[in-house]
């Protein structure tokens, strides 16, 4: 499988998850591209088989929290994903509120299917993403 992962990061940590992430996606034999969100092109990232978005989360800690403004603007300038799988993935420090269902929600309105959704309190993805890399095909 083509896979695409895209981050926002303010101070490595997002990044550091995408690209562990992406280490254990190769790793279960997928081609896996790494990016952040202000290098990443939406045209290519609409044609991977998968694509992952990740963000940490902004907000005041206990309430409001949220996906990162860049985040959600990338989803929104990806083409038609009518079909397509898509994950979303947050790193955070005390809740993350509804930012995982912010960022569905935004795939969902461009027809993609969302098949995982993961959230890190540091940069390390869990073991429950490393048992879904293995269950892709
Ligand atoms: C301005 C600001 C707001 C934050 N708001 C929240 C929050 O509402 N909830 C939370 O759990 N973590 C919050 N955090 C913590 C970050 O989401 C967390 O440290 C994240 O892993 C940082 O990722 P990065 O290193 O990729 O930038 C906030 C951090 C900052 C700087």
């Amino acid at each position: 499988m083509k896979i695409e992962i895209v981050y926002d990061s303010s101070t490595g940590t997002t990044a550091a998850a995408a690209e562990a992430m992406g280490k254990t996606l190769e790793h279960a034999g997928h081609e896996c591209r790494v990016q952040s969100v202000n290098k990443a092109n939406p045209t290519d990232v609409t044609e991977a088989d998968l694509i992952c978005v990740g963000s940490w989360v902004k907000g005041w800690f206990i309430v409001k929290q949220h996906p990162t403004p860049a985040s959600l603007r990338f989803i929104r300038e990806l083409g038609d994903l009518d079909g397509k799988k898509v994950v979303v993935f947050c790193t955070y420090k005390v809740a993350i509120g509804s930012t995982l269902r912010q960022m569905a929600a935004a795939f969902e309105q461009k027809g993609a299917t969302v098949v995982g959704h993961f959230k890190y309190r540091g940069p390390e993805p869990d073991g429950k993403f490393g048992k879904f890399a293995k269950s892709l095909n």
